[in-house]
């Protein structure tokens, strides 16, 4: 055998002895990977469903509920403001709720099962700060058609009652529904709408 091909044979063991050690270095590395993903107890209760007693929610409020480490909001929202929503809808970004920012039963005028509560996540969808809330209507820095709605201290963008996105904003859609359902009257479940979702 030439010099040449005694050099390739060693060069081929060598790869192969390093593959074998790759292989086995893999394994390892995999079992601290796999035990990484087993949920713990606190990963399992950020995930649970949180539920939001809404009986003293007077028109006009705002409740904040922690549901996944996010704040989710609940607005009793007034007849006026329910009857202010539609007349909004030719400035707004996607009045119609196609983007899928709401499961399927709160894609409605309301985004809401009922009416009058909205629930939301309170997070802008432009680089996620979270929005104050801004029921007054006609402030002088919102402007004379402000009717009330959500404005995102960082960047400026604006929010309806219904949480939906104004056209000329940086966010570029409307603010999550969660999905949710009512245990009761007064008792919202975020997180669970029983399997309708
Ligand atoms: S994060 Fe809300 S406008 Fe930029």
């Amino acid at each position: 055998m030439s010099a040449e091909g005694v050099d390739l044979k060693k060069r081929r063991m060598l790869v192969a002895a390093t593959s074998v050690v790759g292989a086995v270095g893999a394994v390892y590395v995999a079992v601290p990977f796999v035990a990484s993903m087993q949920p713990s107890a606190k990963a399992k209760a950020l995930g649970a469903p949180a539920e939001a007693d809404i009986s003293k929610l007077e028109p006009g409020q705002l409740m904040r509920v922690k549901w996944r480490g996010k704040p989710v909001w609940i607005v009793h929202r007034t007849k006026q403001n329910l009857a202010d929503l539609p007349t909004l809808d030719d400035g707004l970004r996607d009045p119609d709720s196609e983007v899928p920012q709401q499961p399927p039963y709160c894609k409605n005028k309301y985004r809401s099962i009922k009416p009058e509560y909205l629930v939301a996540v309170g997070i802008c969808t432009h680089l996620g700060c979270s929005p104050t809330y801004r029921p007054d209507i006609a402030p002088a820095d919102l402007g004379p058609d402000w009717k009330g709605g959500f404005f995102c201290p960082c960047h400026g963008s604006r929010f309806d009652l219904a949480a939906r996105v104004f056209k000329g904003v940086p966010a570029p859609i409307n603010l999550e529904v969660p999905k949710h359902q009512y245990l009761n009257d007064t008792t919202i479940l975020i997180g669970d709408d029983g399997g309708k979702s």
